[in-house]
Protein backbone atom coordinates (compact mmCIF):
# COMPACT_ATOMS: atom_id res chain seq x y z
CA UNK A 1 0.00 0.00 0.00
CA UNK A 2 1.40 3.05 -1.09
CA UNK A 3 0.53 6.63 -0.22
CA UNK A 4 2.88 9.53 -1.52
CA UNK A 5 6.67 9.79 -1.18
CA UNK A 6 7.64 12.90 -0.95
CA UNK A 7 11.39 14.41 -1.73
CA UNK A 8 11.58 17.84 -0.55
CA UNK A 9 14.20 20.85 -1.53
CA UNK A 10 13.02 23.29 0.39
CA UNK A 11 15.28 25.85 -0.15
CA UNK A 12 15.22 30.02 0.23
CA UNK A 13 16.14 31.71 -2.54
CA UNK A 14 18.20 34.33 -1.33
CA UNK A 15 20.20 36.01 -3.64
CA UNK A 16 21.95 34.71 -6.77
CA UNK A 17 24.41 31.31 -7.39
CA UNK A 18 28.27 32.10 -6.50
CA UNK A 19 30.36 33.92 -8.93
CA UNK A 20 32.39 32.06 -10.92
CA UNK A 21 35.13 34.59 -9.68
CA UNK A 22 37.53 37.69 -11.51
CA UNK A 23 40.83 36.97 -12.98
CA UNK A 24 43.20 39.64 -12.60
CA UNK A 25 45.36 39.45 -15.38
CA UNK A 26 48.61 41.49 -16.42
CA UNK A 27 46.63 44.65 -16.66
CA UNK A 28 48.51 47.14 -13.88
CA UNK A 29 44.99 49.13 -13.21
CA UNK A 30 42.86 46.18 -13.23
CA UNK A 31 40.33 46.12 -10.13
CA UNK A 32 36.70 44.98 -8.32
CA UNK A 33 34.62 47.11 -6.77
CA UNK A 34 31.65 45.15 -4.62
CA UNK A 35 29.51 46.70 -2.16
CA UNK A 36 30.73 47.52 0.97
CA UNK A 37 30.79 45.38 3.98
CA UNK A 38 29.68 46.52 6.91
CA UNK A 39 32.11 45.72 9.66
CA UNK A 40 30.87 48.22 11.97
CA UNK A 41 30.42 46.86 14.93
CA UNK A 42 30.63 42.97 13.57
CA UNK A 43 30.45 40.77 10.93
CA UNK A 44 31.97 38.20 8.46
CA UNK A 45 33.55 38.43 5.29
CA UNK A 46 34.80 35.44 3.06
CA UNK A 47 36.79 35.01 0.35
CA UNK A 48 39.30 32.98 -2.20
CA UNK A 49 42.26 33.43 -4.02
CA UNK A 50 44.40 31.46 -5.94
CA UNK A 51 47.96 33.22 -7.17
CA UNK A 52 51.59 32.53 -7.75
CA UNK A 53 52.99 35.98 -6.36
CA UNK A 54 54.01 36.53 -3.11
CA UNK A 55 52.91 40.21 -3.01
CA UNK A 56 49.74 41.23 -4.07
CA UNK A 57 46.70 44.00 -2.79
CA UNK A 58 43.40 41.83 -2.05
CA UNK A 59 40.62 43.61 -0.34
CA UNK A 60 40.28 47.03 0.96
CA UNK A 61 37.78 49.46 2.54
CA UNK A 62 37.62 52.44 4.46
CA UNK A 63 35.53 55.68 5.28
CA UNK A 64 36.30 57.61 2.35
CA UNK A 65 39.27 59.68 3.77
CA UNK A 66 39.03 60.15 7.56
CA UNK A 67 40.78 57.45 8.40
CA UNK A 68 39.87 54.25 9.63
CA UNK A 69 40.23 51.77 6.96
CA UNK A 70 40.76 47.60 6.96
CA UNK A 71 43.07 46.31 4.29
CA UNK A 72 44.61 42.76 3.49
CA UNK A 73 47.22 41.52 0.99
CA UNK A 74 49.27 38.95 0.62
CA UNK A 75 53.23 39.81 1.93
CA UNK A 76 55.89 37.57 0.83
CA UNK A 77 53.37 34.66 0.65
CA UNK A 78 51.98 35.73 3.88
CA UNK A 79 47.92 36.91 4.30
CA UNK A 80 48.82 40.12 6.08
CA UNK A 81 45.79 42.43 7.76
CA UNK A 82 46.31 46.37 8.51
CA UNK A 83 42.98 47.73 10.40
CA UNK A 84 42.66 51.05 11.81
CA UNK A 85 39.37 51.77 14.04
CA UNK A 86 37.48 53.59 16.22
CA UNK A 87 39.95 57.02 17.17
CA UNK A 88 42.59 55.55 14.49
CA UNK A 89 45.34 56.00 17.17
CA UNK A 90 46.64 52.48 16.51
CA UNK A 91 47.49 50.58 13.76
CA UNK A 92 46.69 46.97 14.43
CA UNK A 93 48.00 44.29 12.14
CA UNK A 94 47.93 40.56 11.34
CA UNK A 95 50.03 37.83 9.83
CA UNK A 96 48.74 34.59 8.86
CA UNK A 97 49.74 31.68 7.41
CA UNK A 98 52.54 31.09 4.92
CA UNK A 99 53.66 30.04 1.37
CA UNK A 100 50.61 31.21 0.28
CA UNK A 101 51.27 31.89 -3.08
CA UNK A 102 50.99 28.29 -4.22
CA UNK A 103 49.04 28.40 -7.28
CA UNK A 104 46.41 26.67 -4.95
CA UNK A 105 42.83 28.06 -3.61
CA UNK A 106 42.93 29.60 -0.22
CA UNK A 107 40.10 30.97 1.78
CA UNK A 108 39.90 33.57 3.99
CA UNK A 109 37.72 34.46 6.43
CA UNK A 110 37.87 38.18 8.55
CA UNK A 111 35.67 38.56 11.05
CA UNK A 112 34.59 41.50 13.63
CA UNK A 113 32.97 41.44 17.18
CA UNK A 114 33.51 45.13 18.53
CA UNK A 115 37.22 45.30 19.73
CA UNK A 116 37.87 41.49 18.27
CA UNK A 117 39.23 41.14 14.91
CA UNK A 118 39.70 38.03 13.64
CA UNK A 119 41.40 36.51 10.18
CA UNK A 120 41.66 32.57 9.39
CA UNK A 121 43.41 31.44 6.17
CA UNK A 122 42.60 27.72 5.53
CA UNK A 123 42.60 26.20 9.04
CA UNK A 124 44.82 28.85 10.68
CA UNK A 125 43.55 31.83 12.86
CA UNK A 126 45.15 35.04 14.43
CA UNK A 127 43.51 38.19 16.06
CA UNK A 128 44.11 41.17 18.08
CA UNK A 129 42.05 43.43 20.12
CA UNK A 130 41.74 47.06 19.77
CA UNK A 131 42.98 49.19 23.04
CA UNK A 132 42.92 52.12 21.37
CA UNK A 133 40.13 55.30 22.33
CA UNK A 134 36.77 55.70 21.15
CA UNK A 135 34.20 53.50 20.46
CA UNK A 136 35.43 49.92 19.21
CA UNK A 137 33.76 50.04 15.85
CA UNK A 138 34.77 50.31 12.29
CA UNK A 139 33.05 53.11 9.96
CA UNK A 140 33.03 51.85 6.74
CA UNK A 141 31.70 54.03 4.06
CA UNK A 142 33.21 53.03 0.71
CA UNK A 143 32.70 50.33 -1.42
CA UNK A 144 34.89 47.37 -0.99
CA UNK A 145 37.73 47.07 -3.24
CA UNK A 146 39.06 44.06 -4.65
CA UNK A 147 42.23 43.34 -6.52
CA UNK A 148 43.20 47.06 -7.18
CA UNK A 149 42.39 50.52 -6.48
CA UNK A 150 39.93 51.70 -9.44
CA UNK A 151 42.17 54.63 -11.12
CA UNK A 152 39.01 56.95 -11.00
CA UNK A 153 39.10 57.18 -6.90
CA UNK A 154 40.27 60.34 -5.89
CA UNK A 155 42.77 60.47 -3.52
CA UNK A 156 41.36 62.70 -0.75
CA UNK A 157 38.96 59.80 -0.57
CA UNK A 158 41.45 57.11 0.46
CA UNK A 159 42.21 56.99 4.25
CA UNK A 160 45.39 55.21 3.54
CA UNK A 161 46.46 56.91 0.16
CA UNK A 162 49.11 54.81 -0.33
CA UNK A 163 47.58 52.04 -0.60
CA UNK A 164 46.89 53.75 -4.11
CA UNK A 165 50.42 53.12 -5.28
CA UNK A 166 50.66 49.90 -3.66
CA UNK A 167 47.86 48.56 -5.61
CA UNK A 168 49.12 49.79 -9.04
CA UNK A 169 52.94 48.92 -8.54
CA UNK A 170 54.70 46.62 -5.75
CA UNK A 171 51.52 44.97 -4.80
CA UNK A 172 49.68 44.51 -8.20
CA UNK A 173 47.52 41.27 -7.86
CA UNK A 174 47.91 38.80 -10.46
CA UNK A 175 45.67 35.74 -9.90
CA UNK A 176 42.21 34.62 -9.07
CA UNK A 177 39.76 36.06 -5.98
CA UNK A 178 35.98 34.45 -6.18
CA UNK A 179 33.28 33.79 -3.63
CA UNK A 180 33.16 37.16 -1.69
CA UNK A 181 30.34 36.82 -0.07
CA UNK A 182 29.67 39.06 3.26
CA UNK A 183 27.31 39.51 6.29
CA UNK A 184 26.84 42.52 8.93
CA UNK A 185 26.55 40.02 11.78
CA UNK A 186 22.05 40.47 11.44
CA UNK A 187 21.53 38.59 8.33
CA UNK A 188 23.25 36.01 6.91
CA UNK A 189 26.22 35.56 4.94
CA UNK A 190 25.45 36.60 1.37
CA UNK A 191 27.21 37.12 -1.87
CA UNK A 192 28.77 40.63 -2.65
CA UNK A 193 27.44 42.89 -5.28
CA UNK A 194 29.85 43.60 -7.83
CA UNK A 195 29.78 47.25 -8.84
CA UNK A 196 32.46 47.66 -11.48
CA UNK A 197 34.94 46.07 -12.46
CA UNK A 198 38.04 46.43 -15.31
CA UNK A 199 41.02 44.53 -16.25
CA UNK A 200 39.44 40.72 -15.24
CA UNK A 201 38.05 37.91 -16.83
CA UNK A 202 35.77 35.95 -15.76
CA UNK A 203 36.12 32.68 -14.07
CA UNK A 204 39.58 30.65 -13.64
CA UNK A 205 40.06 27.46 -14.40
CA UNK A 206 36.91 25.37 -15.29
CA UNK A 207 37.30 22.08 -13.27
CA UNK A 208 34.03 20.77 -14.46
CA UNK A 209 35.39 20.53 -17.53
CA UNK A 210 38.22 17.83 -16.69
CA UNK A 211 36.48 15.65 -14.69
CA UNK A 212 32.57 14.48 -14.67
CA UNK A 213 31.97 13.32 -11.38
CA UNK A 214 28.69 14.12 -10.73
CA UNK A 215 25.97 10.91 -11.40
CA UNK A 216 22.33 10.62 -12.03
CA UNK A 217 22.49 13.93 -13.56
CA UNK A 218 23.57 16.50 -11.45
CA UNK A 219 25.36 19.19 -12.43
CA UNK A 220 29.08 20.10 -12.51
CA UNK A 221 29.27 23.86 -10.29
CA UNK A 222 32.63 25.52 -10.40
CA UNK A 223 32.70 28.50 -7.69
CA UNK A 224 36.08 28.67 -8.08
CA UNK A 225 36.44 28.14 -4.40
CA UNK A 226 35.01 24.91 -4.72
CA UNK A 227 33.91 22.78 -6.98
CA UNK A 228 31.16 20.90 -6.30
CA UNK A 229 27.89 18.28 -8.14
CA UNK A 230 24.02 19.94 -7.90
CA UNK A 231 22.02 17.31 -7.43
CA UNK A 232 19.18 19.70 -7.60
CA UNK A 233 16.03 17.89 -8.85
CA UNK A 234 17.73 14.46 -9.15
CA UNK A 235 16.54 13.01 -5.82
CA UNK A 236 20.01 11.69 -5.34
CA UNK A 237 22.52 13.79 -2.86
CA UNK A 238 25.69 13.83 -1.80
CA UNK A 239 28.78 14.73 -3.07
CA UNK A 240 29.16 13.17 -6.10
CA UNK A 241 25.24 12.89 -6.54
CA UNK A 242 25.51 9.00 -5.75
CA UNK A 243 23.54 8.56 -2.70
CA UNK A 244 19.67 8.35 -2.80
CA UNK A 245 17.94 11.34 -1.10
CA UNK A 246 15.64 10.53 2.23
CA UNK A 247 12.06 10.61 0.92
CA UNK A 248 8.83 10.65 3.40
CA UNK A 249 6.28 8.71 2.75
CA UNK A 250 3.26 9.86 4.25
CA UNK A 251 0.56 6.49 4.77
CA UNK A 252 -2.47 9.07 5.49
CA UNK A 253 -1.73 9.04 9.25
CA UNK A 254 0.03 12.32 10.17
CA UNK A 255 1.60 15.48 7.92
CA UNK A 256 4.75 17.23 8.61
CA UNK A 257 5.25 20.48 10.17
CA UNK A 258 8.24 22.88 9.82
CA UNK A 259 8.83 25.89 11.61
CA UNK A 260 10.16 28.71 9.62
CA UNK A 261 13.21 29.74 11.53
CA UNK A 262 13.26 33.71 12.04
CA UNK A 263 15.41 34.38 9.36
CA UNK A 264 14.55 32.52 6.54
CA UNK A 265 10.86 33.85 6.90
CA UNK A 266 11.93 37.07 6.06
CA UNK A 267 13.25 35.04 2.64
CA UNK A 268 10.20 34.21 1.44
CA UNK A 269 8.33 37.74 2.21
CA UNK A 270 10.30 38.30 -1.69
CA UNK A 271 10.78 35.31 -3.59
CA UNK A 272 9.89 31.53 -2.66
CA UNK A 273 10.72 28.42 -3.70
CA UNK A 274 9.35 25.15 -3.24
CA UNK A 275 10.47 21.50 -5.12
CA UNK A 276 9.67 18.38 -4.11
CA UNK A 277 9.97 15.21 -5.92
CA UNK A 278 6.58 13.48 -5.57
CA UNK A 279 5.39 9.71 -6.38
CA UNK A 280 1.33 8.73 -6.09
CA UNK A 281 -1.40 6.79 -7.38
CA UNK A 282 -3.97 9.18 -5.68
CA UNK A 283 -5.75 12.29 -7.16
CA UNK A 284 -6.31 14.81 -4.41
CA UNK A 285 -4.78 16.17 -1.11
CA UNK A 286 -2.39 18.84 -0.29
CA UNK A 287 1.02 18.68 -0.72
CA UNK A 288 2.25 21.44 0.83
CA UNK A 289 1.14 24.40 2.60
CA UNK A 290 2.70 27.85 4.17
CA UNK A 291 0.47 29.60 6.47
CA UNK A 292 0.57 31.33 9.87
CA UNK A 293 -0.42 29.48 12.31
CA UNK A 294 -3.02 31.92 13.05
CA UNK A 295 -5.76 33.38 11.19
CA UNK A 296 -3.89 36.53 10.52
CA UNK A 297 -4.91 40.47 8.77
CA UNK A 298 -2.94 39.49 6.01
CA UNK A 299 -3.94 35.78 5.68
CA UNK A 300 -1.26 35.36 3.10
CA UNK A 301 -0.64 31.56 2.07
CA UNK A 302 1.00 29.35 0.08
CA UNK A 303 -0.91 26.37 -1.02
CA UNK A 304 -0.14 23.20 -3.34
CA UNK A 305 -2.30 20.26 -3.83
CA UNK A 306 -3.00 17.81 -6.46
CA UNK A 307 -6.36 17.86 -7.58
CA UNK A 308 -7.92 15.24 -10.27
CA UNK A 309 -4.24 13.98 -10.50
CA UNK A 310 -2.66 17.23 -11.60
CA UNK A 311 -0.77 20.10 -9.47
CA UNK A 312 -2.45 22.87 -8.59
CA UNK A 313 -0.89 26.13 -6.55
CA UNK A 314 -2.95 29.15 -4.70
CA UNK A 315 -1.40 32.12 -3.62
CA UNK A 316 -2.59 35.08 -1.66
CA UNK A 317 -0.21 37.75 -1.24
CA UNK A 318 -3.44 39.62 0.63
CA UNK A 319 -5.26 40.78 -2.55
CA UNK A 320 -7.13 37.40 -3.53
CA UNK A 321 -5.99 34.46 -4.62
CA UNK A 322 -4.32 33.28 -8.02
CA UNK A 323 -4.49 30.03 -9.29
CA UNK A 324 -1.26 28.39 -10.91
CA UNK A 325 -2.78 24.80 -12.88
CA UNK A 326 -0.43 21.97 -14.10
CA UNK A 327 -2.70 21.92 -16.73
CA UNK A 328 -2.72 18.17 -18.74
CA UNK A 329 -0.05 16.87 -16.77
CA UNK A 330 -1.36 14.00 -14.47
CA UNK A 331 1.20 13.42 -12.06
CA UNK A 332 -0.62 10.37 -10.09
CA UNK A 333 1.22 7.59 -12.27
CA UNK A 334 3.29 6.61 -9.97
CA UNK A 335 6.42 7.87 -11.29
CA UNK A 336 8.47 10.11 -9.84
CA UNK A 337 7.91 13.90 -10.58
CA UNK A 338 9.68 17.03 -10.03
CA UNK A 339 7.87 19.72 -9.32
CA UNK A 340 9.03 23.47 -8.70
CA UNK A 341 6.90 26.44 -7.97
CA UNK A 342 8.78 29.27 -7.54
CA UNK A 343 7.77 33.08 -7.04
CA UNK A 344 9.82 36.58 -7.80
CA UNK A 345 7.60 39.05 -5.88
CA UNK A 346 4.37 39.26 -8.15
CA UNK A 347 5.78 36.85 -10.73
CA UNK A 348 5.25 33.26 -10.24
CA UNK A 349 6.07 29.97 -12.36
CA UNK A 350 5.03 26.38 -11.68
CA UNK A 351 7.26 23.70 -13.63
CA UNK A 352 6.86 20.70 -13.92
CA UNK A 353 9.42 18.11 -14.62
CA UNK A 354 11.89 21.12 -16.05
CA UNK A 355 9.25 21.97 -17.82
CA UNK A 356 7.23 25.62 -17.41
CA UNK A 357 3.71 25.02 -16.80
CA UNK A 358 1.74 27.90 -15.74
CA UNK A 359 3.11 31.39 -15.12
CA UNK A 360 1.11 34.69 -13.66
CA UNK A 361 1.22 38.18 -12.03
CA UNK A 362 -0.35 38.16 -8.63
CA UNK A 363 -3.14 40.51 -8.57
CA UNK A 364 -2.57 43.49 -6.83
CA UNK A 365 0.30 46.04 -5.67
CA UNK A 366 1.42 43.40 -3.05
CA UNK A 367 4.98 41.40 -3.89
CA UNK A 368 5.31 40.66 -0.61
CA UNK A 369 3.84 36.98 1.19
CA UNK A 370 3.61 38.32 4.82
CA UNK A 371 3.24 35.25 6.97
CA UNK A 372 4.23 36.72 9.88
CA UNK A 373 2.81 34.89 13.11
CA UNK A 374 4.39 31.53 13.68
CA UNK A 375 4.91 30.43 9.68
CA UNK A 376 4.38 26.81 9.51
CA UNK A 377 5.06 24.84 6.54
CA UNK A 378 2.82 21.68 6.55
CA UNK A 379 3.65 18.67 4.34
CA UNK A 380 0.23 16.66 3.06
CA UNK A 381 -1.80 18.25 5.29
CA UNK A 382 -2.71 21.82 6.43
CA UNK A 383 -3.87 23.21 9.43
CA UNK A 384 -5.67 27.26 10.80
CA UNK A 385 -6.38 29.00 8.11
CA UNK A 386 -7.37 26.26 5.47
CA UNK A 387 -9.77 24.71 7.56
CA UNK A 388 -11.31 27.48 8.44
CA UNK A 389 -11.60 28.72 5.45
CA UNK A 390 -15.71 26.99 4.46
CA UNK A 391 -14.59 26.56 1.00
CA UNK A 392 -12.14 24.04 2.21
CA UNK A 393 -13.40 22.68 4.77
CA UNK A 394 -12.20 19.27 4.19
CA UNK A 395 -10.79 17.51 7.39
CA UNK A 396 -7.71 16.69 8.29
CA UNK A 397 -9.16 13.30 8.02
CA UNK A 398 -10.25 13.56 4.36
CA UNK A 399 -7.12 15.13 3.41
CA UNK A 400 -5.10 12.12 4.51
CA UNK A 401 -7.56 9.75 3.43
CA UNK A 402 -6.87 11.11 -0.27
CA UNK A 403 -3.30 10.07 0.16
CA UNK A 404 -3.74 6.72 1.61
CA UNK A 405 -5.18 5.41 -1.57
CA UNK A 406 -3.30 3.64 -4.08
CA UNK A 407 -1.41 0.59 -5.04
C1 LIG B 1 49.80 37.05 14.48
O1 LIG B 1 50.08 38.36 14.01
C2 LIG B 1 51.13 38.99 14.71
C3 LIG B 1 51.15 40.43 14.29
O2 LIG B 1 51.42 40.57 12.91
C4 LIG B 1 52.40 38.25 14.43
O3 LIG B 1 53.48 38.86 15.13
C5 LIG B 1 52.28 36.81 14.90
O4 LIG B 1 53.40 36.07 14.56
C6 LIG B 1 51.05 36.19 14.25
N1 LIG B 1 50.79 34.88 14.83
C7 LIG B 1 50.77 33.77 14.11
C8 LIG B 1 50.48 32.51 14.85
O5 LIG B 1 50.94 33.77 12.89
C1 LIG C 1 25.99 42.67 15.47
O1 LIG C 1 25.75 43.99 15.03
C2 LIG C 1 24.38 44.33 14.85
C3 LIG C 1 24.31 45.76 14.36
O2 LIG C 1 25.10 45.93 13.23
C4 LIG C 1 23.62 44.15 16.14
O3 LIG C 1 22.25 44.37 15.91
C5 LIG C 1 23.83 42.74 16.64
O4 LIG C 1 23.20 42.59 17.90
C6 LIG C 1 25.29 42.42 16.77
N1 LIG C 1 25.47 41.03 17.17
C7 LIG C 1 26.24 40.66 18.19
C8 LIG C 1 26.34 39.19 18.43
O5 LIG C 1 26.84 41.45 18.87
C1 LIG D 1 33.43 51.64 -14.00
O1 LIG D 1 34.75 51.59 -14.45
C2 LIG D 1 35.03 52.37 -15.59
C3 LIG D 1 36.46 52.13 -15.95
O2 LIG D 1 36.68 50.82 -16.33
C4 LIG D 1 34.76 53.82 -15.33
O3 LIG D 1 34.98 54.57 -16.49
C5 LIG D 1 33.33 53.98 -14.88
O4 LIG D 1 33.12 55.32 -14.52
C6 LIG D 1 33.06 53.08 -13.68
N1 LIG D 1 31.66 53.15 -13.35
C7 LIG D 1 31.22 53.53 -12.16
C8 LIG D 1 29.75 53.51 -11.98
O5 LIG D 1 31.98 53.88 -11.27
C1 LIG E 1 33.29 11.58 -6.43
O1 LIG E 1 34.02 11.53 -7.65
C2 LIG E 1 35.41 11.79 -7.51
C3 LIG E 1 36.02 11.88 -8.89
O2 LIG E 1 35.57 10.84 -9.70
C4 LIG E 1 36.01 10.70 -6.63
O3 LIG E 1 37.38 10.94 -6.46
C5 LIG E 1 35.31 10.69 -5.30
O4 LIG E 1 35.81 9.65 -4.50
C6 LIG E 1 33.82 10.55 -5.46
N1 LIG E 1 33.20 10.73 -4.17
C7 LIG E 1 32.18 9.99 -3.77
C8 LIG E 1 31.65 10.28 -2.41
O5 LIG E 1 31.70 9.11 -4.46
C1 LIG F 1 0.33 4.55 9.06
O1 LIG F 1 1.43 4.38 9.87
C2 LIG F 1 1.19 4.50 11.26
C3 LIG F 1 2.49 4.44 12.00
O2 LIG F 1 3.27 3.38 11.54
C4 LIG F 1 0.21 3.39 11.68
O3 LIG F 1 -0.05 3.49 13.05
C5 LIG F 1 -1.07 3.56 10.89
O4 LIG F 1 -1.95 2.51 11.19
C6 LIG F 1 -0.79 3.56 9.39
N1 LIG F 1 -2.02 3.93 8.71
C7 LIG F 1 -2.44 3.32 7.61
C8 LIG F 1 -3.72 3.83 7.06
O5 LIG F 1 -1.81 2.44 7.06
C1 LIG G 1 12.09 42.97 -0.32
O1 LIG G 1 12.00 44.04 -1.23
C2 LIG G 1 11.97 45.32 -0.60
C3 LIG G 1 11.71 46.37 -1.65
O2 LIG G 1 12.65 46.31 -2.69
C4 LIG G 1 13.28 45.54 0.14
O3 LIG G 1 13.25 46.78 0.80
C5 LIG G 1 13.46 44.43 1.17
O4 LIG G 1 14.71 44.56 1.82
C6 LIG G 1 13.36 43.07 0.51
N1 LIG G 1 13.37 42.07 1.56
C7 LIG G 1 14.28 41.09 1.59
C8 LIG G 1 14.19 40.16 2.75
O5 LIG G 1 15.15 40.95 0.75
C1 LIG H 1 -18.27 22.64 5.90
O1 LIG H 1 -18.39 21.53 6.75
C2 LIG H 1 -19.64 21.40 7.39
C3 LIG H 1 -19.55 20.26 8.40
O2 LIG H 1 -18.89 19.16 7.83
C4 LIG H 1 -20.74 21.20 6.36
O3 LIG H 1 -21.99 21.05 6.98
C5 LIG H 1 -20.74 22.36 5.41
O4 LIG H 1 -21.67 22.15 4.39
C6 LIG H 1 -19.37 22.58 4.80
N1 LIG H 1 -19.35 23.82 4.08
C7 LIG H 1 -19.02 23.89 2.80
C8 LIG H 1 -19.05 25.23 2.17
O5 LIG H 1 -18.64 22.91 2.17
Amino acid sequence: MLGVVVIFQLCLIAGSLASTGLRFSKDPTAFAVFKGWNAKTNGTLTFHFRTDNENGFLVYEDDKGQCEYIYLSLTDGRLRLRLKMGQCDETQTLLVGQKLADGKWHKVTVQRKYAWTSVTVDSLTNSTFYKGRGRQILGVESDLFVGGIPWYTRFNDLSFPSIYWESMTSKRYYGCISGIIHSNGIRPLREAHLRNTSGTSDGCLDPCSQTDKCENGGICRDTVSDVWCDCKGTRFQGTNCTREAASVWLNGSGYIVFHVNKEEENFFSNRSYVAFHMKTHNSDGIIFSLQSQYYNEYNDYLLIEMKDGKIRVELDLGEGPLVLAGKGVHVNDGVWHWVEFSRSRRDVELKIDHRVKAAGEMPGPSYQLNVKEEPKVYLAGAQGTFSENPSRNRTLADIYKSFTLGT
